[in-house]
């Protein structure tokens, strides 16, 4: 992966696969200290302890179509290797929470890429789900709950077209310019 917004496609994913029906997905940058996080956080199954000891670990997996997972190594990985560190937390029947650290100016950081995509992407292809998305970029915050877009929308799907001219507009203004081009 090059672009760490497919990481957060991909651990979202393992999320939506877990029953979740709340996702929150916090994008976080300090350009003072040179950091960033990513952090997922679900409501859905979690693990139990000794599968979250196995969990970053590319060869485990509850996959029987492939024997590798590999979204949670991936993303420890595109951590790792930035200077930054990488945890999972998540408590059977509760759910999970994954967080990615780096730095920023780390010469083998990945480019964020399309977080806005990616954004709009689980929105509208899971139009049941809710998802609690923030960017934060030296102290100045953007916000999307799709709670609130339900609660004026009087029953009007999230994935119906025009729902996702608007939700893709409101990511952008809300969101993506939060950090510009900068991460
Ligand atoms: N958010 C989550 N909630 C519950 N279980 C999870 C979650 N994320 C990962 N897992 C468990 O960890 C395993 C490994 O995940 P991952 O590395 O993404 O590989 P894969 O999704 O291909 O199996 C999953 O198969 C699943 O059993
Ligand atoms: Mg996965």
């Amino acid at each position: 992966m090059r672009e760490l917004a497919l990481n957060i496609l991909d651990i979202a994913e393992n999320s939506l696969s877990a029953g979740a029906k709340n996702i929150q997905i916090g994008l976080k940058a300090d350009t003072q200290r040179d950091e960033m996080e990513i952090r997922i956080a679900d409501d859905g199954c979690g693990m139990d302890a000794e599968m979250l000891a196995r969990v970053t670990d590319p060869f485990t997996t509850t996959r029987t179509t492939r024997k590798v997972g590999m979204g949670l190594p991936l993303f420890r990985f595109s951590a790792e290797s930035a200077g930054g560190d990488f945890s999972v937390k998540s408590e059977k029947g509760k759910g999970t929470e994954v967080c990615a650290r780096y730095k920023i100016g780390h010469i083998d950081r990945m480019p964020l890429g399309d977080f806005g995509g990616v954004v709009l992407q689980l929105i509208t292809m899971n139009p049941d789900v809710d998802f609690f998305v923030t960017a934060e970029f030296d102290g100045e915050k953007g916000v999307l709950d799709t709670k609130e877009f339900r609660a004026v929308m009087d029953g009007i799907p999230l994935n119906a077209p025009q729902v996702r001219v608007f939700l893709r507009d409101y990511i952008q203004e809300n969101l993506v310019t939060i950090y510009g081009g900068r991460l």
